[in-house]
């Protein structure tokens, strides 16, 4: 990377670049031992230029794009609402809070700054949408993203599940105020 990366909100027209490194990147976050068919599961269930066009379309969605020297890069998405999760309601306490969905950096662009300068751009965002509090899961395996949302002011506050596929994964429940 030579210049910083430019951090913008992504528009309904960017849902095919978005879906590409959506696709890219969901298997770095996933544990060693996860299925590839699942991971191919996910990704048409949930990360496909369809999904992405109705993402960017939602108002209650913030999609944030980090790109390169025009290149996408990283990209965050935010959810407003209380959660549907069960076990993300009761270990929550901040409301009303928005879900850090999304938070993924080509793996040539980890250690970098990218995901510092996206992370800013995206508490910034939800704080824009109204929310006092931001949450998220994270797999417990995933010792980096931890540890990169532990500087970036989350704390542990429960425990969820979450499907890859036909795989049962757990999750932390991160919180931060905003
Ligand atoms: C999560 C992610 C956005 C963070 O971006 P990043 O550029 O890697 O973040 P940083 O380098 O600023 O921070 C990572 C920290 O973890 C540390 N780290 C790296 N590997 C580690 C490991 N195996 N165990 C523990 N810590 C580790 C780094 O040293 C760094 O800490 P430091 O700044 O104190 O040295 C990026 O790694 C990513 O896209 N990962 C793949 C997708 C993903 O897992 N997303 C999260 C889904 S919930």
């Amino acid at each position: 990377m030579t210049t910083a990366p430019r951090i913008h909100r992504a528009t309904p027209d960017e849902a095919p670049e978005v879906a590409r490194l959506a696709e890219l990147t969901f298997a770095l976050a996933c544990p060693p031992g996860t299925a590839p068919t699942a991971i191919e599961r996910f990704i048409a269930d949930n990360l496909t230029e369809v999904h992405f066009r109705r993402y960017l379309a939602d108002e209650n969605r913030q999609v944030i794009l980090a790109t390169d020297d025009g290149r996408p890069v990283g990209y965050t998405m935010l959810v407003h609402g209380e959660p549907a999760d069960d076990d993300v309601a009761v270990a929550i306490s901040l409301r009303p809070s928005v879900e850090l969905s999304k938070v993924y950096v080509l793996q040539t662009h980890h250690g970098v700054g990218v995901a510092g300068a996206l992370m800013d751009a995206t508490l910034d965002a939800a704080r824009e949408g109204g929310a006092v509090g931001v949450w998220l899961g994270v797999n417990k395996h995933n010792e980096r993203a931890i540890r990169f949302y532990r500087k970036s002011g989350f704390e542990v506050v429960g425990s969820k599940t979450f499907l890859v596929g036909p795989e049962l994964h757990h999750d932390h429940v991160l919180e931060r105020e905003l």
